[in-house]
């Protein structure tokens, strides 16, 4: 069953019911301000930071559904009044429909003749949330309405605006303007930052504080100033400061009416702050004080205020909000920053496009999940509607492979980020698990040793000089925990990180597991038994004795990586070192981490066995599995095709493979986490989408490219659109899990958008199975794709040159290049060259 369908042509999901199985939201913002929006509206915004600077106020412990508050409309029409996106005023709609586009979000609702779509986008560059309400009446007599706006101000610490109450109830403050209501909660102290939600319209009433505009005891769904049919024109002091405004529309039979509501943050230097100050200004320049004026009579950047500050208080200086809201104070304004915005997406979408047998896989690959990728990469785990913004920051782990799906969209900004990362990193090459995005600094409370956390940065570091061939990045100097007395150059930090790996060995001379390697939930050094505890961060053992397979598997696939990365760079015994290092982790992966027919998970603190065919529960695991295959483990003997026939047995599901089998039934001290689950929920046995890619990938790297595309296939959202019903979340977005056999609702999908799984599937898509690879001289060209296929074509921007790629497939293998010519001339090999040259260049393959 579906609730919409794709329209690939305008690159939206068009919802055409309020009631999806869940909300099913979309991303407004592609830099600093950010915003979540649902199909009824829901949802807040912030910027940068979530939980440090969050504009508008949402009831996160009532996700994943919709009533924690959003931008919303309310349209009065004679005794009656509904909402265009159905909620939050519930009332049935002749006509509704949501359309989530690229950075943008429709919403468009009928009712008694009027009909309503509102245009939601960040214009690109900008602090500020754009919402476009046209209000249009379809019937033969004139329609008088009113329309209500509504929003609430978070005080700015999503945290502390959720727990203090005592303090935050008598901190609420606002400045109204005109047609504006500015929030300056704790500008008068030590914030230089304000917000603003204006409309580019002459209002008839406004409201700032929730209550007069609520009721004490009423709700979204039918304020009791909508109600009324009449604004408070409360002025918040203290309490919960919101904004809303009331503006009178009327319209003739047929008529249509746009009206621009602009949701702003702006900045202020320090002592630049205010427009005067009490006490210094003259009576003359005050202005009137009692009656707002519509922004379109205060000319822009004036110091006169129409409306001062309630008690004497200092005004805001309002010069940058005037500029902000004098730029979107036409339609027509309006309507360009959009057509910008949509022409922004097209270019970084073009720069990865294919065309296969596979509708649903073009969709995914040339729309759906790269558009995650930035998501994933400018949020990380931090803001969705099954994170609340407050407990993560940006993971250094998450963001590492985040970027792999992303390198290819804006180089720059990788580059940036792979910097910021590192510069949380430890000296000793471990590093701080997460840290925020606004101070840049780690995360003290969740720390580090999570003994995966290195190598990624080391993965993100490869995969952006294939990518741009710009090896200066190594040269960049970067501290160690953000002390600048520390810096070393980048490549420094790399050596750092596979040396924390080599320094930390077991036993079994495996790599140490730290706090939890990949699996947050593996926990072999925890063993707690008190109740409340973090398994992230409780340590009961001295680590010495547990070991992880994957992390092993890991350091000889990104090891392998590092050594030829310093080769290229001429650091050949350096390259040696760690040549060597990775032999000795493959032998050692093969004596003591091969199970028979399957790598083994873990070592635990007994140094017994996870993952083995000796255990009760939890006999087989999926991570180790990809990691040792793209390590290279096992691919002669015939061990590693053996374990992933092993993952299809034990692991597989028509809707994805589950991450272990089977799952934990009771909780296990030694192993923490992931034995508290119910079998088939998250790590335990649930089917964990992210590392599905990596059993695709190792797939593709066996050349059994039915296979990987099968697995690709039981994952992708655009293939389990059909059964929506089941699923339950958005059919245009990886969610990070699928409940698995195990669980009681086999299928139903959790913590949609915010996962590694974006970036995995895109790289296993797109550098695997069609297999388009960027590498540090060229592109190599090495498809594994289901034998059925004639061929496909891929174009592919790659270092300024853009490259069209055509594979032909006349003997219906899965793998293999036979021939490849670029631009006519035969190339041997399969690496077609890096030619730098703004050109266009026609890439012809044929497998065989
Ligand atoms: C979550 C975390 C990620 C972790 C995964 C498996 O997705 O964000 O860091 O690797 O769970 O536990
Ligand atoms: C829980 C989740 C895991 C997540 C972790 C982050 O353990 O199961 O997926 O990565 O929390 O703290």
């Amino acid at each position: 069953m579906q609730f919409g369908y794709f329209n690939d042509a305008d690159k939206e999901y068009v919802i055409t019911s309020p009631k999806t199985p869940y909300p099913w939201i979309n991303y407004l913002g592609s830099d600093g301000f950010f915003s979540l929006i649902s199909n009824t509206a829901g949802g807040y915004s912030f910027y940068k930071d979530v939980k440090l600077r969050r504009i508008t106020r949402f009831r996160y412990n009532n996700v994943p559904l919709d009533l924690g508050g959003g931008r919303y409309y309310y349209i009065c029409d004679g005794d009656d009044f509904w909402s265009p996106g159905w909620a939050p005023a519930k009332k049935e709609l002749s006509f509704y429909e949501c359309r989530h586009g690229m950075g943008y979000t429709k919403i468009k609702g009928a009712r008694n003749g009027v009909s309503a779509e509102v245009t939601y986008f960040v214009p690109l560059n900008e602090n500020a949330e754009i919402h476009k309400v046209t209000l249009k009446n379809d019937t033969k007599s004139i329609k008088k309405i009113r329309l209500f706006s509504f929003i609430e101000w978070c005080l700015w610490n999503a945290q502390d605006d959720s727990t203090n109450f005592q303090r935050n109830f008598s901190t609420g403050a606002v400045e109204i303007e005109g047609s504006v209501i500015y929030h300056k909660t704790e500008y008068k102290e030590r914030r230089d930052h304000y917000a603003f939600f204006g409309v580019n319209a002459p209002i008839s009433g406004f409201d700032s504080d929730r209550e007069s505009f609520i009721g004490t005891y009423g709700g979204f769904e039918a304020p009791e100033a909508v109600v009324r049919g009449e604004s408070g024109n409360s002025i918040a002091n203290g309490w919960s400061p919101c904004a809303s405004h009331c503006v009178d529309v009327e319209l003739a039979p047929g008529e249509e009416k746009t009206l621009v509501f602009v949701l702003g943050y702006i900045e202020n230097e320090h002592d630049k702050k205010w427009a005067y100050q009490t006490g210094t200004l003259s009576e003359a320049n005050k202005g009137d004080t009692t009656s707002p004026k519509p922004v379109s009579q205060i000319a822009a950047g004036a110091l006169v205020q129409s409306y001062s500050a309630p008690n004497g208080e200092n005004v805001i200086d309002k010069t940058k909000a005037y500029a902000m809201l004098k730029k979107y104070a036409t339609t027509e304004a309006v309507d360009k920053a959009f057509n910008e915005l949509k022409e922004y997406w097209n270019t970084l979408l073009s720069k990865y496009s294919c065309k296969t047998p596979e509708e649903k896989t073009d969709r995914m690959v040339n729309i759906w999940n790269q558009y995650q990728c930035m998501v994933t990469f400018n949020l990380s785990r931090s803001a969705s509607y099954f994170e609340s913004g407050i407990g993560r920051g940006m993971g250094f782990r998450d963001s590492n492979q985040d970027l792999l799906g992303f390198v290819h969209q804006i180089p720059d900004r990788a580059r940036e980020r792979i910097i910021d990362l590192a510069s949380t990193q430890l000296e000793d090459g471990g590093a701080y698990h997460q840290y925020q995005p606004l101070t840049k600094k780690g995360n003290d409370e969740i720390g580090g040793n999570f003994n995966d956390d290195p190598l990624w940065l080391v993965l993100a570091v490869v995969a952006y000089i294939k990518e741009t061939g710009d090896y200066s990045i190594l040269d960049v100097p970067t501290p160690f925990d953000n002390k600048p007395e520390t810096a070393t150059p980048l490549s420094d930090h790399l050596k750092r990180s596979i040396d924390h790996v080599i320094n930390n060995l077991g036993p079994h001379a495996l790599p140490l597991i730290g706090r939890a390697d990949w699996n947050d939930c593996l926990n072999l050094n925890c063993f707690s038994t008190e109740s409340g505890e973090s398994f992230q961060t409780t340590t009961s053992k001295d680590g010495r004795v547990a070991e992880s397979v994957m992390i092993a598997g890991m350091f000889a696939y990104i090891g392998e990586e590092y050594a030829e990365l310093m080769r290229k760079t001429g650091n050949t015994a350096e390259a040696d070192r760690v040549d060597a290092e990775v032999e000795k982790m493959r032998a050692a992966i093969m004596k003591d981490g091969y199970d028979g027919e399957w790598f083994l998970r873990a070592y635990d603190d007994f140094g017994k066995k996870v993952g083995s065919k000796e255990n009760e529960e939890g006999k087989i695991f999926i991570e180790s599995q990809g990691f040792c295959i793209l390590g290279k483990c096992g691919i002669e003997d015939g061990k590693a095709l053996k374990a992933l026939d092993s993952c299809d047995k034990y692991l597989g599901t028509k809707y994805g493979l589950v991450l272990n089998n089977p799952g934990f039934t009771h909780y296990y001290v030694e192993y923490g986490e992931i034995s508290t689950y119910p079998c088939g929920y998250k790590e335990n046995a649930g089917i964990f989408c992210h590392n599905n890619a990596w059993i695709m990938i190792a797939e593709a790297v066996m050349k059994r490219g039915d296979k990987a595309f099968d697995y690709y296939t039981r994952i992708a959202p655009a293939y389990t659109e059909e059964y929506s019903e089941v699923h339950r979340l958005e059919p245009y977005c990886y969610a990070q899990m699928v409940a698995g056999k195990d669980a009681k609702r086999f299928g139903e999908a959790k913590n949609s958008w915010l996962t590694g799984t974006a970036s995995w599937n895109f790289v296993a898509i797109s550098q695997y199975i069609l297999g388009i690879k960027p590498d540090y001289d060229g592109i190599e060209i090495d498809p594994s794709i289901p034998a059925s296929w004639d061929g496909y074509t891929v174009t592919r921007e790659f270092r300024g040159a853009t490259y069209n790629i055509t594979v032909k497939n006349p003997a219906h293998v899965q793998a293999g290049v036979k021939s490849l010519t670029v631009d006519g001339k035969a190339v041997d090999g399969n690496v077609i060259p890096a030619f730098t040259d703004n050109g266009v260049h026609t890439v012809e393959a044929v497998l065989g």
